[in-house]
């Protein structure tokens, strides 16, 4: 059964709809990396398509951004199937393979980089992982804990300052990419616009057509104002829809945005 977008974001009677809602309401802020106390905590992921571990470190006390989220886990786990059978993300990865170089990927918005290091060794790819400044010094922890896998795999993870809509970021970190990912992005309502420029940047103002696909485990309803803003500029198109878990009314939902041009 497909979903359509209008199910995921229609008229549900309560504004929380998940119970993931609650850690972004308690943690609205990250703390100073450098000062508060850090209790770490290791996640191992199995990629089975190239039956390796990862291993991620994350600092919950820190805050969100040094955190893994729902969305995060279903995304990588769709990339470590694409070799499989044939879906709408599996066919887009294919397309956007070419044998000459490798696939190069932006990354927005990573929190502990999990998402681009598992893509960069599962597809043998460049990745450009980005977060806002005080978030990177984990993600290159986490990249450099990886580096044995990713090198064994030609995966390349580049750790770049991107705070969005912040032009100066996005010319620095360039155009140069085939695809751009995100997961569990769309969350604080201040935050719509900043992504939604960058989006522009990335989807509308280069010479050269790049998606976006966004892992998204939607949490309140005013999220749909992100959506009815995203629409008017992108096409946005849903890919795939993971059944719910943990109590949670909806799943993740992968969407694909791109320039409507
Ligand atoms: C809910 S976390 C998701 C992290 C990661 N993508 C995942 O799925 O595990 C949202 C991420 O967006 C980042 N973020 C928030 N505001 C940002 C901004 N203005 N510019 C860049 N990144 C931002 C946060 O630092 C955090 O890492």
């Amino acid at each position: 059964m497909t979903t359509t977008i209008a199910e995921i974001e229609g008229d549900i009677d309560k504004d929380n709809l998940n119970p993931f809602s609650m850690l972004l309401l308690q943690d609205g802020q990250d703390k100073d990396a450098n000062h508060a106390p850090q209790q770490q905590q290791q996640q191992v992921y199995f990629l089975q398509s190239i039956n390796s571990n990862i291993v991620i470190r994350q600092l919950p006390s820190q805050g969100l951004s040094f955190q893994l989220w729902p969305a995060a886990t279903i995304l990588i786990t769709l990339l470590d199937n694409i070799r499989g059978a044939s879906t709408p993300l599996s066919d887009l990865f294919k397309r956007q393979e070419k044998e000459d170089s490798p696939l190069r990927i932006l990354e927005l918005g990573s929190g502990t980089g999990v998402v681009g290091i598992a893509a960069a060794a599962i597809l043998g790819a460049k990745i450009t992982v980005t977060d806002l400044p005080h978030v990177l010094p984990n993600i290159q922890f986490n990249v450099d804990a990886n580096s044995k896998v990713l090198e064994q795999q030609s995966g390349v993870v580049d750790v770049a300052a991107l705070s969005w809509g912040e032009r100066q970021d996005m010319e620095a970190v360039g155009r140069d990419y085939d695809l751009i990912l995100g997961s569990d992005v769309v969350y604080h309502d201040h935050l719509y616009d900043p992504l939604i420029k960058t989006l522009k940047f990335y989807l509308l103002g280069g010479e050269k057509k790049i998606a976006f696909v966004m892992a998204h485990l939607r949490r309140w309803k005013k999220e749909s104002v992100f959506f009815k803003r995203a629409k008017k500029l992108f096409d946005v198109q849903i890919i795939h829809t993971e059944p719910p878990s943990n109590g949670s009314r909806i799943g993740v939902v992968v969407y694909l945005f791109t320039g409507k041009r």
